[in-house]
């Protein structure tokens, strides 16, 4: 990957899942990473990573587009990563200021680029995108919102030559990852390693991707100067509910009773088609197994460093 030591790169919605696994990640390349988040909350930081407290971090709206552009002139941006948006739930519960985060926030960070001149863009659109098409997949506002953001991203290149990498993902699992009904395979991991019955409420076959795999994806992205607006899938592994939750009990010395009912998950299950790995150079996602071991032994470590996991695992599971 580039040499990104001492860039200065803008993560928004770094408080985030795949914010402070990207921030993680790019602090380990030697690269400054500024959040740019509404919450100074760091407790999915100091969950993933040791020296949270050093990050810097900028509190503000992405609908801010003033603040937006003071904080990438202030710290001499060469990259955007641009996750923050509000997920499927919060988008039913509040469609006018939903859009404005989703959508607003989107033409706000494609603008600034543009004043900015930075050719390093990648932003999170969602697997919830392509199921807004005739098919058999659920629609939704935050859907529209996604593909709205990919199609405001290839006018910007079309009108203005504002390179960018769109990334769908599918389900991320992995530390960090709590809110949502998708967090609920990571929240059996971690239910499992504390010994408290948790149930997942889907069923049926999906595809997971550990968030460090996305968040360097997301970083491989901006490690170019690219051409185009183009927009790639970023599936990771499929496997069935039922088959994670029996590796995870497998994985875990604790009995706990982790359970799994409901529908299946209205997503595809399909690996993706790899153009996005092949443009960037990305690592092979790692297996499901490693991944779930990866994560157990992440919350150990976390543990040790005196981060409650117990309170965690009681708060997400009850
Ligand atoms: N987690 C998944 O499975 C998944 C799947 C598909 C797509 N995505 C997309 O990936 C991106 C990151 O996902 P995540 O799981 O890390 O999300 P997350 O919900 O954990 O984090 C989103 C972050 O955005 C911040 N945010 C919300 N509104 C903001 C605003 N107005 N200004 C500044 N910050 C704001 C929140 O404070 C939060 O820290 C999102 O765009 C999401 O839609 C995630």
């Amino acid at each position: 990957m580039t040499d990104f030591a001492g860039k200065s790169i803008l993560v928004t919605g770094a408080a985030g899942c795949i914010g402070a696994w990207t921030v993680k990640c790019l602090t380990e390349m030697g690269a400054k990473p500024v959040v740019y988040d509404l919450t100074d909350n760091r407790a999915r930081l100091d969950l993933i990573m040791e020296g949270a407290e050093d990050v810097v971090w900028e509190t503000g709206d992405i609908t801010d587009y003033d603040r937006l552009t003071a904080i990438i002139a202030q710290y001499d941006i060469s990259a955007i990563i641009h996750l923050a948006a509000l997920q499927v739930p919060f988008c039913k519960a509040d469609p006018v200021g939903s859009t404005r985060v989703n959508v607003m926030g989107s033409i706000n960070i494609l603008e600034a680029a543009r004043q900015a001149g930075i050719k390093r863009l990648s932003y999170a659109s969602s697997v919830a995108a392509p199921a807004m098409g005739d098919n058999e997949f659920l629609a939704t506002l935050y859907g529209a919102h996604k593909i709205c953001g990919e199609q405001m991203a290839a006018v910007y290149w079309q009108d203005w030559q504002v390179p960018s990498i769109g990334i769908r993902p599918g389900i991320i699992y992995g530390p960090g990852r709590d809110q949502g009904m998708s967090a609920a395979p990571s929240v059996a991991m971690l239910a499992a390693l504390e010994g408290k019955p948790y149930n997942v409420p889907f069923s049926g076959p999906l595809t997971f991707c550990h968030v460090e795999d996305a968040a360097l994806r997301f970083i491989g992205a901006v490690s170019k100067d690219q051409t185009g607006a183009p927009v790639f899938e970023m599936n990771g592994t499929p496997a069935d509910t039922a088959s994670i939750l029996d590796m995870i009990t497998a994985k875990t010395e604790v009995s706990a009773e982790i359970s799994f009912s409901g529908d299946p998950m209205p997503f595809p299950a399909e690996p993706d088609d790899g153009r996005l790995d092949e443009l960037i150079g990305a690592s092979p996602y790692r297996s499901l197994e490693q991944g779930i071991e990866d994560t157990l032994l992440m919350f150990k470590q976390a543990k040790k460093r005196g981060v409650d996991i117990p309170a965690l695992a009681e708060r997400l599971t009850t």
